[in-house]
This record gives C-alpha cells, structure tokens and sequence, in this order.
C-alpha cells in the first residue's frame, strides 16, 4: 500500500513530466528568400528556412504553382540553445513572375499546414545571407 507521501511525489512526477512535454512543443517559424537579387528569367536558389520548433519532426515542401516540387535539397537539421531546431529546405529556379512559389510546412505544433509565399514584389529586397556561412550541401539531393 502506498503511503500518502508516495503518491504524493508521484503525483508531482506526472505534473513536470507533462508539463515539460507541453513546453517543449513549439510550433516553426518559416521565412521565404531567395539567395541573390531576383532578375527573372535569370537562375536563382528558392530558400525555405524553418527555424524555432520542437519537436524535429517536420515536413517542408517547396511548391511550384501549387505542385510539389522535384530535387529540393534540404542541409542537416539542427539545433539552438534553446532546443529548438532549424531546417534549410532550397531549390534552385528560374523564376518568372507569371509562376508562384510557396513553401508548406507540416509540424504537429500546428493545426493546419503553414503555406508562405515567396512574394514576387519584395523579391528584390528578400536577399539574405545569414545561412551560409553554417550552410551544409548535401551530396546528394534528398526529398521530403
Ligand atoms: C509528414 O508527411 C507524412 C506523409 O504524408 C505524414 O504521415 C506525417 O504525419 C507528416 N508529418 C507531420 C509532422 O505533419
């Protein structure tokens, strides 16, 4: 038979332990961006940075006129401080204004898929480079 102080401290077991799953599920932050200044019909690098969720589980989708697109290359998911991880998902386009791009997001912190758009009128100011320095090729193209 358990004492009251037994169930006690059980009781406050569960309590952190469920608490702590409950902290730990962060829903991701997505940012669209293209790797140099965008010229259409010049060759450029579609990026979809996911960044700030738990769990790793997570499926990012680049997407071409609403179709899925082929040979999207993702570099090696990993963490921050805080835990959290981060994921570059990119492929590379010739974009053209008639041809939409949206990157969709699948992660259980969230109720529905996250689709953005990469917006064909701040294309010219949606340049970034804080990846690459930690930027990792893969050797060989992967898909989601
Ligand atoms: C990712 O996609 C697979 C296959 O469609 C699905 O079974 C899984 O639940 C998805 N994962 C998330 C985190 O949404």
């Amino acid at each position: 038979m358990a004492s009251a102080k037994e169930l006690f401290l059980w009781c406050l077991v569960l309590v952190c332990v469920s608490g702590i799953t409950e902290a730990v599920t962060k829903a991701p932050v997505v940012q669209v961006y293209s790797r140099h200044p965008v010229e259409p019909g010049k060759e450029n690098i579609f990026n979809c940075y996911v960044k700030g969720f738990y769990p790793p589980k997570i499926n990012v989708t680049l997407l071409k006129n609403g179709k899925a697109m082929p040979d999207v290359m993702k570099t090696d998911l990993s963490f921050e401080e805080d835990w959290t991880f981060q994921l570059l998902s990119y492929v590379p386009v010739i974009p053209d204004r008639k041809d939409q791009y949206e990157c969709r997001v699948e992660h259980s912190a969230l109720p529905t898929p996250k689709i953005i758009r990469w917006d064909h009128n701040s294309w010219s100011v949606t340049v970034r480079h804080h990846w690459t320095r930690r930027s990792k090729v893969p050797s060989s193209p992967t898909s989601l």
